[in-house]
């Protein structure tokens, strides 16, 4: 079985380090892409890394990897509380979907207390800073490594 695992990042995460550090941290896309290439090898993962600020693009990726992947980690920034079009593209996928936030959205504004993204998510971390990616990773190897022995 596939042991691909995309992780998604949607608008503005191309700006993390040095988008409001306070909420965000200091931590930049490219530290949290070279931490999940090194966990995902230690795990048996094979990873996909992607990052857009345009919806059809996390859309086509989401596609992609109905094909081919066994999991998506995403963090849709702020198309978690107003994109349909995501929860529709996830809704087609069969693999594990985790769903990660950098800040604790359910301390943060009423706007982000809701998700469209977490009616498909298997499961969602929030607050754990950029360390939730790592952790969604984890899962995913767990949900899989699951699979393989009750097969
Ligand atoms: C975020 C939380 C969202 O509400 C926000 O729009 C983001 C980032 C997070 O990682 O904490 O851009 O998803």
């Amino acid at each position: 079985m596939s042991r691909l695992v995309y992780v998604l990042n949607g608008p503005n995460l191309n700006l993390l380090g040095k988008r409001q550090p306070h909420i965000y941290g200091h931590e930049t896309l490219a530290d949290v892409e070279r931490d999940c290439r090194a966990l995902a090898e230690e795990l048996g993962l094979q990873i996909r890394f992607h990052q857009s600020n345009r919806e059809y693009e996390l859309i086509d990726w989401i596609h992609e990897a109905r094909e081919t992947a066994a999991g998506i980690v995403i963090n849709p920034a702020a198309f978690t509380h107003t994109s349909v079009a995501i929860l529709d593209a996830l809704n087609t996928f069969e693999g594990s979907v985790i769903e990660v936030h950098i800040s604790n959205v359910h301390k943060r504004e009423e706007f982000r207390h809701h998700s469209f993204v977490s009616k498909r998510a298997d499961g969602v971390i929030a607050g754990f800073g950029t360390q939730g990616y790592l952790l969604g990773l984890r899962r995913v190897a767990n949900l899989l490594d699951e699979k393989k022995d009750s097969a």
